[in-house]
């Protein structure tokens, strides 16, 4: 068991294949993107395994790929398949923007991947381009349609909830979770990059959202947070999904927190706010032994704080790596 100083059992790794990305959203980058890794700096296939596979041992029982945009790395499906044969792994699932999905469920399907988080803050084509910054939206649709065809449940349906910009979708949202088996997961937006034009005026609280959606009827509680992590999970009575609210701001969950994270790069994050990171790949490329990686990983472990410092009042200190950099 990985335990941390503060007894958290860390059994969730959330690996960062790549830091590119094929949308530019308003909160997460500029219009000109960030300035890249090059080539030599990404961990291959092979050295990132290597590290699933210790972190397993230590007791990593899920992971989560994500990106940048995880589906622009090649042969991911490759990956998927040796990751899922590790002993000990219990799941695999991704986090993608669903761009490239309906091209792709059906390989990550074979490869083993059964459940998917795919990011749309807004059901309206316009409005898509102007968050994202690239007209998709009926591509990123037309991926979830498939991943529905193909059979990946759940299929969640991550929405970052930006005032003055998507708020008003927020009952369209709902309605989407009465008529369809997705689980809708509203997230607060999180001051996480120096440029991502976090503000009061932009952030919409979890309650906030609450209240919106009851317009439409009463919410019920949803039991059974097991593998779920943070969301607070409800739906409409009679409804073929879900609703989930994700509140890191306004309601800590880090007492309860069991990830770690590795960018693309090789670094260990030990927490989506903190810029200390713990680098993986020198050792690694210096032929570090399985042991060395394994203290310098429980070593890591030890600098993950009891919690994050972002509240709404006083204002956030901004964490200096770009959401896309670290995958959410
Ligand atoms: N705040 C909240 N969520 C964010 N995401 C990206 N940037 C932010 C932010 N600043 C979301 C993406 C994706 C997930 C990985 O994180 O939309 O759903
Ligand atoms: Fe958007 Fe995610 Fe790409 Fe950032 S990494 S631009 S949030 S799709």
């Amino acid at each position: 068991m990985l335990l941390d100083p503060y007894n958290r059992r860390l059994n969730y790794l959330r690996i960062s294949l790549t830091d590119r990305c094929n949308l530019r959203c308003v909160y997460c980058m500029p219009e000109q993107g960030v300035p890249k890794l090059i080539h030599e700096d990404i961990l291959t296939y092979e050295e990132l395994l290597r590290l699933a596979r210790l972190s397993v041992r230590l007791g990593i029982e899920k992971i989560r790929l994500t990106g940048g945009e995880p589906l622009v790395r090649k042969n991911i499906g490759d990956l998927i398949k040796v990751l899922g044969e590790i002993p000990g792994i219990r799941d695999i699932s991704l986090t993608t923007n669903g761009v490239l999905l309906a091209e792709q469920a059906q390989a990550l399907w074979a490869a083993g991947v059964k459940r998917i988080n795919i990011s749309l803050d807004t059901l309206n084509p316009g409005k898509y381009a102007e968050i994202t910054r690239f007209n998709l939206f009926d591509q990123v649709w037309a991926g979830i349609q498939e991943a529905e065809r193909i059979g990946f449940s759940p299929i969640k349906v991550n929405v970052v909830a930006l005032r003055g910009i998507n708020d008003n979708e927020i009952l369209a949202f709902g309605r989407l979770s009465q008529e369809k088996p997705y689980h809708v997961r509203f997230i607060e937006f999180m001051p996480v990059g120096t440029e991502n034009g976090w503000s009061t005026e932009r952030f919409l609280s979890s309650d906030d959202i609450f209240k919106k959606l009851q317009v439409i009827g009463p919410l019920y509680p949803v039991n059974g947070q097991g593998l779920d992590g943070p969301a607070k999970r409800m739906a409409y009575d009679g409804a073929r999904g879900e609703i989930g609210l994700i509140s890191p701001i306004s309601e800590h969950f880090c007492p309860s927190c069991n990830r770690l994270r590795l960018t693309a790069e090789g670094r260990l994050r030990v927490c989506i706010f903190s810029d200390d990171e713990i680098d993986l790949r020198t050792p690694l490329r210096n032929g570090a032994s399985d042991v060395e990686l394994e203290t310098a990983i429980r070593t890591a472990i030890l600098q993950k704080p009891k919690e994050h410092p972002i509240q709404m009042n006083p204002l956030p200190r901004k964490c200096q790596r770009q959401m896309s950099k670290i995958g959410g």
